[in-house]
């Protein structure tokens, strides 16, 4: 059995949570808008067309913002396409992904989606075949209180009330060769930089996010970043993060993950430090992580010019779900820096819930972690003064035991609990900081079958289980972590 230390400090605060921090993302992409969300027909469907079982299951998530409505798609889509009378919209051809566009879904409708789920728009405008205008103009129809072109024709459309979408993206993954009309970082920087000033005009209340790199790996990280944020250092709010992981053969390697994902946030954000002493400037700039996940990339297959094919429909493992604790605990571990994160995607696509057309919805592995880490993870996350065991991954030296510790809002402190490691694991906690305290839960995602799955046939093989809380009052505790799992330690503040 290996064994670890934990010392919780009441006042070792890093940052309070956003709330944001606790987003997803649908894109127009395989299934995850028609027949993930949006099935007119199916037995479960609203007056809509929304399915209320995948309503349901977003509920549970506790999801805050999703992004709309791309991601690659984004680059080549005209958001007028979407709106007006459903017969009069065009079908497309969509040249991110080789798919037809129906169009039967725009903004409109998502902004209708969204007030049932209880989540808010993080809306996104094209920068690749689109203009600023383009986007201006997305921003008057959604936001703009009335008496213009735009904003009529909103009232026409059953809106009359704005939308008040305050979060904009401007573009996707600029930085990529495969993005319809890609852009160097000197075009890129100043066409958002012209964008955000004529989206700001028309509503000054608006927070913009830039393209960042679209992932640590490529040849022009972090000059990109610099240059983006050089450009925008006036106008812009938050720099983006996009990153996926997947198991190139080694589990150990794939479960240390959240080292990579560290130390990706940390060069972003030495890198927009000295972006800010150039500047001379007062300026954080915070980052919005707003593509996150495993994502087995490398067995995607084409499937040209059809209508919502089935496209990227990744079925998540156990050892996929701890992997994605780790990437989701190091995302609040930088809650100073990281303002938004989106889980990518919500529905079908690489995605923690999972439909059949016609049929059942279902949880995947990966839903468990982001439903806790939602529910649970908001407050005051703390810096944990850690002893563990560590061992060398191939992203160096790596903590066998991976800790988040989130004092929440209502005295109760929550620790998650990654142990990598193919070993029990005792760990004794020292929360003697706080005073007297109990432990109210102690739930845990392992099993013996690390490439156990949720599927439509056996939807519940992979779920988290109870563990019985450490009995009585006390200011330090010892628990056990099983080898290879993923933990959630409540504990309430009594004095
Ligand atoms: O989420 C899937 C794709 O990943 C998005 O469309 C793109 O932004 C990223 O490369």
């Amino acid at each position: 059995m290996k064994e670890a230390k934990l010392h919780i400090e009441k006042d070792f605060e890093i940052s309070h949570t956003d709330d944001r921090l606790f987003s997803s993302f649908l894109e127009h992409l395989g299934r995850a808008i028609y027949t993930g969300i949006y099935e007119p027909g199916h037995p479960e469907a609203d007056e809509d067309g929304f399915r209320t079982d995948v309503l349901k299951l977003v509920r549970e998530l506790h999801v805050d913002h999703v992004r709309y409505p791309g991601g690659n798609f984004l680059s080549g889509y005209d958001w007028k396409d979407g709106i007006g009378p459903k017969k009069d919209r065009p079908r497309r051809l969509d040249l991110a992904w080789k798919t037809i566009e129906s169009n039967q879904f725009g903004i409109d409708e998502f902004y209708d989606w969204s007030r049932k789920a209880g989540t808010k728009i993080m809306a996104s405008v094209n920068m690749g075949t689109g203009t600023p205008k383009d986007a201006g103009e997305m921003v008057e129809y959604c936001n703009f209180p009335g008496g213009t072109y735009w904003s009529d024709l909103r009232a026409k459309n059953g809106h009359k009330d704005p939308m008040n979408i305050h979060l904009w993206c401007i573009g996707n993954e600029m930085d990529g060769p495969w993005q319809i009309c890609h852009l160097d970082a000197d075009d890129y920087g100043k066409k958002a930089r012209e964008a955000a000033k004529i989206m700001k005009w028309v509503d000054p209340s608006i927070e913009v996010v830039v393209c960042g790199s679209s992932s640590r790996e490529m040849p022009t990280f972090p000059e990109w970043d610099r240059k983006v944020m050089e450009y925008t250092y006036e106008h812009a709010d938050y720099l983006s993060m996009h990153r996926y992981y997947e198991n190139q053969g080694n589990d150990l390697d794939f479960l240390a993950s959240f080292v990579d994902m560290d130390s990706f946030i940390r060069t972003l954000a030495a890198t927009a430090d000295y972006v800010k002493a150039e500047k001379r400037g007062k300026k954080d700039f915070k980052f919005s992580f707003d593509e996150w996940n495993v994502w087995y990339q490398s067995k995607d297959e084409p499937h040209d010019w059809m209508e919502a094919p089935s496209i990227l429909e990744d079925n998540y493992s156990l050892l996929d779900a701890l992997v994605f604790s780790g990437l989701g605990m190091t995302l609040l571990n930088h809650a100073d820096r990281i303002k938004i994160a989106c889980l990518a995607q919500l529905v079908n696509v690489i995605a923690p819930i999972s439909t059949q057309k016609g049929g059942i919805a279902i949880r995947q592995t990966i839903f468990y972690p982001f439903r806790y880490l939602s529910q649970y993870g908001r407050g005051t996350v703390l810096q944990p003064v850690v002893k563990t065991p560590k061992i060398e991954t191939k992203h160096g030296e790596t903590p066998l035991l991976y800790t988040t510790a989130v004092h929440g809002d209502d005295d109760t402190v929550t620790l998650f609990c990654l142990n990598i490691g193919d070993e029990e694991m005792k760990v004794d906690i020292d929360l003697a900081s706080f005073g007297s305290l109990t432990m109210t839960e102690h739930l845990c995602m392992d099993g013996d079958d690390l490439n156990a799955k949720n599927t439509f046939d056996n939807p519940n093989r992979v779920v988290p289980r109870e563990i019985a809380p450490v009995a009585g009052t006390f200011k330090t505790c010892s628990v056990l972590l099983p080898k290879q799992s993923w933990n959630m330690l409540r504990f309430k503040v009594e004095k």
